[in-house]
């Protein structure tokens, strides 16, 4: 299934992301802001189990998180939105997946992988462009392979064409997007998209 968030808050600190002009350290601000404000909106239906806490005045029959939270950003870019996430989930578990697109087939090389146990785990894969979505559905099989089987796909701005790559190979998995641009150009870049996401957070172009 896919969402795409319209929120007046998402959308105007994606426009803020998209401006050529936004200098590092506002892009990487206003990317782990929005991984926040859609961490909230996605955890909506993460389950709960029962739980008694004592108030000062009595017993709260109250609830807690059933499952470990498992964030997997994709390297580079990924690692940008996890801190924002983070500081809403502060008990979410940390994983790795390195990943990237050769420059002229476009295909995903994978480079590194770490994670937790993520049998019972609601996994959020983080990347914030799905573009021909070869690196996501790589990282999709990467997490499955190790057992994953609760797993959403967080991203910031997206296509159709991946999109629809990731509903083919992997239905099972909720898509999550803050905007869906209309297209690739000739090197496989969003448009009108935000450009190169890892260089422009790690301030590496
Ligand atoms: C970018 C982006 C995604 C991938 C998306 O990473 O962060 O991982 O491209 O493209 P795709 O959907 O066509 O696979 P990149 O390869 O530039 O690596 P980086 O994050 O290290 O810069
Ligand atoms: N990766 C990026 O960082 N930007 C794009 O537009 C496409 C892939």
């Amino acid at each position: 299934m896919l969402t795409v968030f319209n929120h007046p808050l998402i959308t105007h600190k994606l426009a803020l992301m998209r401006d050529k002009n936004t200098p590092t350290k506002d892009f990487a601000q206003q990317l782990n802001e929005i991984g926040s404000l859609m961490a909230f909106e996605i955890s909506r239906d993460l389950p709960t189990k029962p739980k008694d806490v004592e108030t000062p005045i009595g017993i709260c029959h109250t609830a807690e998180l059933a499952h470990d939270v498992v964030l997997v950003p994709i390297l580079r870019a990924g690692l940008g939105m996890t801190e924002g996430i983070r500081s809403i989930i502060p008990t979410a578990k940390v994983g790795f997946v390195g990943l990237y697109r050769n420059e002229e087939t476009l295909q995903p090389v994978e480079y590194f992988f770490k994670c937790p146990d993520m049998t019972e785990a609601t996994v959020m894969i983080l990347d914030p462009m799905l573009a021909t979505g070869g690196s996501a559905d790589a990282a999709i099989e990467m997490v499955k392979k190790r057992g994953a089987k609760n797993i959403k796909l967080v991203c910031l701005v997206g296509v159709p064409e991946g999109v629809k790559r990731i509903e083919e190979s992997h239905p099972d998995v909720d898509i999550y997007l803050a905007a869906l641009d209309e297209k690739l150009n000739e090197k496989g870049y969003i448009v009108p998209g935000l450009g190169d996401a890892g260089d422009r957070i790690f301030g590496t172009k």
